[in-house]
């Protein structure tokens, strides 16, 4: 994966997420919604602040800021995908919201005028950028004096045990060298390198709750990790399911669901006055 070009990269990117698009957040399983709102929270957006959502998705950062900043703000969401972006642009203007515009833009080179944001938020979206920390000092140069950056990523990794099953069907090529994004400080230096300052770190718990087996994959074939099941031999799916079948068992709770707990981790920093 680190020795694919970047345009192929995105390209690859780009094309899981227009696939998801329909089902995107949308299967049952609260988790990219939650995880925004908490983010726009923990960012204390004003009515009137003009906000950019970054990787924008089907609009769960991007909804939450059009409510916090008003008629008299705006926010700009990008996304790379062309499914991500119809959809969403759709959806925002069937609930009317005219402070919201939606864009296609790499979010590695938004090409927005700087200074132009008192907001900037990115959930869910810098490890999947091939030039992360090019793409942070871009949103720094994006922020007005005193602008705000949030970020959100996964905090320490609960879901180990899944890398673990995907690890035995995928070839070797495609594990994944250590990152800034392993560690909370990780990813506060290269927020710090990008320019940011007063940089710090929230984490909080989140349940996944799931029915069973069949509802964990359709959660799975709706978000990101599509792209893992693409590398592996469809023929070898049902071993993939029976393999997280098995460990689902540890996670089953009184009511007969499954409940997967992930922390997730918020990177908040400022543009200096
Ligand atoms: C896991 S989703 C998160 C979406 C949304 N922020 C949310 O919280 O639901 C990642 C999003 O980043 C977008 N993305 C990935 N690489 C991108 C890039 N280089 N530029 C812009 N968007 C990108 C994908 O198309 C996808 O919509």
């Amino acid at each position: 994966m680190g020795l694919m070009p970047a345009s192929e990269r995105r390209a690859q990117i780009a094309a899981v997420f227009d696939q998801v698009a329909d089902v995107y957040d949308n299967v049952g399983v609260p988790w990219f919604t939650p995880i925004a709102e908490r983010l726009v929270g923990a960012l204390h957006p004003q009515p009137g602040e003009r906000a950019v959502d970054l990787g924008c998705g089907r609009g769960a950062a991007l909804f939450a800021l059009a409510d916090a900043v008003g008629p008299q703000g705006r926010v700009t969401g990008i996304d790379l995908s062309a499914g991500m972006v119809g959809a969403t642009a759709a959806d925002a203007a069937a609930r009317g919201l005219g402070q919201v515009r939606v864009v296609q833009r790499d979010a590695g080179e938004p090409g927005l005028p700087a200074g132009e944001f008192d907001l900037a938020v990115a959930s869910f979206v810098v490890f999947f950028l091939p030039a992360p920390l090019a793409a942070l000092r871009a949103w720094h140069r994006l922020l007005a004096p005193g602008g705000r950056l949030g970020l959100s990523t996964f905090g320490d990794h609960g879901a180990g045990w899944l890398d673990d099953v995907f690890g035995r069907f995928l070839p070797a090529s495609a594990f994944r060298a250590p990152s800034p994004f392993d560690s909370d400080t990780g990813v506060e230096q290269l927020v710090g390198a990008a320019g940011f300052r007063r940089v710090r770190t929230e984490t909080f718990p989140l349940d996944v709750v799931l029915r069973d087996v069949d509802h964990w994959q359709q959660w799975s074939m709706s978000h990101g990790q599509r792209a893992v099941w693409a590398r592996i031999p469809a023929e070898r799916h049902p071993e993939v399911k029976a393999a997280v079948a098995e460990h689902l068992e540890t996670f089953r709770t009184a009511d007969g669901t499954y409940r997967v707990g992930q922390s997730i981790r918020l990177t908040l920093a400022d543009r200096d006055d």
